[in-house]
């Protein structure tokens, strides 16, 4: 059962970490939907619902075996168009009742295994995901965050939380700025450009970047979001959140980190930058959780907005609507960064 807009659906998420699904079937739920997930031995995926026709026991609880997954309850199985294959102590020359389990199109890109969970849609992820080069990447993660998808979305993307929740690593309060956020429509989503901030006034900033001539937030439906940081040296640092909601509380988020053209070894990257930016998502956790537990004290409702809140309307709309909203226009917001 559930609540999702059926265009949601045909949309693309991701769903688990390429180098997590091996031959031992992991179980992932995206929009309240099952599924098993395992790699065969030839590397096939295999993405079929998390439940067997014959008495419903999970198939992520089964194993894989040669290019099949096979329930754990009574050994039938099933190949990765989800057909039913063998039905153990049936006599050689009985006929196999024709059974399909539902099976999902999944595909991989940037790390990441991404399934779509309708059965009809967008034929791949959108374009965003699929033109970073792979090369660049230097880290890989995925968490969960107790918060429903639009209030994730809305708080990697708000750079006005920075100065308190993030105090001193991110922004500082007494340090604002004047900046020009420039609100632009996308095809896929929108684009803001912060303009006016070549440096920023945390310890994130001072510790591992230099003078910026770009930083933009992008969000490409369904679910990612990307904070992009360009260098006068050519530089630039992309970081990426893929947003997969489970259930309507409960939020994957899939992130990676991109540099292109500085100095960023992978071990440095783990040693020096990795846990301040885990400092900054423990942060955002905590801080979501506590609006996740406020919102059903007091009932789900509408917030005031200012100006400032510029990517509300847009994440709202689509999340309910399952479509951008058609009337976004370009706008340039001045705010104190
Ligand atoms: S429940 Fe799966 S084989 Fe019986
Ligand atoms: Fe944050």
């Amino acid at each position: 059962m559930t609540d999702w807009h059926p265009l949601l659906l045909t949309h693309w998420y991701a769903a688990a970490r390429s180098d997590e699904v091996r031959s031992t079937p992991v179980a992932v739920t995206l929009l309240d939907t099952h599924v098993a997930l395992a790699r065969t031995g030839t590397g096939t995926l295999i993405a079929l619902e998390d439940r067997c026709p014959h008495r419903h026991a999970p198939l992520s609880a089964g194993c894989v075996n040669g290019e099949r997954l096979a329930c754990p309850y009574h050994g039938w199985s099933f190949d990765a168009d989800g057909r039913l294959c063998e039905v153990p102590g049936l006599p050689s020359d009985a006929a196999l009742p024709n059974i399909r389990v539902r099976r999902f199109a999944t595909c991989e890109l940037d790390g990441f295994i991404w399934l779509r969970p309708g059965a009809t849609g967008a034929e791949r992820p959108h374009a965003m995901i699929r033109a970073t080069d792979p090369n660049t990447r230097r880290f890989l993660w995925r968490t969960r965050w107790s918060a429903n998808v639009v209030d994730a979305m809305e708080n990697f993307l708000d750079p006005l939380h920075t100065h308190f929740i993030h105090a001193g690593l991110v922004r500082r309060d007494a340090a604002r700025v004047a900046a020009t956020a420039c609100f632009r429509p996308s095809g896929e989503g929108f684009s803001v450009d912060y303009q006016g901030m070549p440096s920023q006034s945390g310890l994130l900033y001072r510790l591992f970047e230099s003078e910026r001539t770009a930083e933009r937030a992008h969000f490409a439906a369904p679910g990612s979001a990307r904070l992009e940081y360009a260098y006068a040296n050519g530089s630039r640092v992309l970081i990426d959140l893929h947003f997969t909601p489970r259930t309507a509380e409960e939020t994957d988020v899939s992130i990676t980190l991109h540099v292109e053209g500085r100095w960023a070894p992978a071990w440095a990257v783990r040693l020096l930058a990795w846990p301040l930016l885990k400092r900054v998502n423990d942060q955002d956790m905590a801080m979501l959780r506590l609006q996740a537990r406020n919102r059903r004290r007091f009932g789900e409702r509408k917030g005031a907005s200012t100006t400032l809140d510029i990517v509300r309307g847009t994440l709202e709309h689509f999340w309910t609507h399952g479509v951008l909203p058609p009337a976004a226009t370009a706008r340039d917001i001045p705010m104190m960064l």
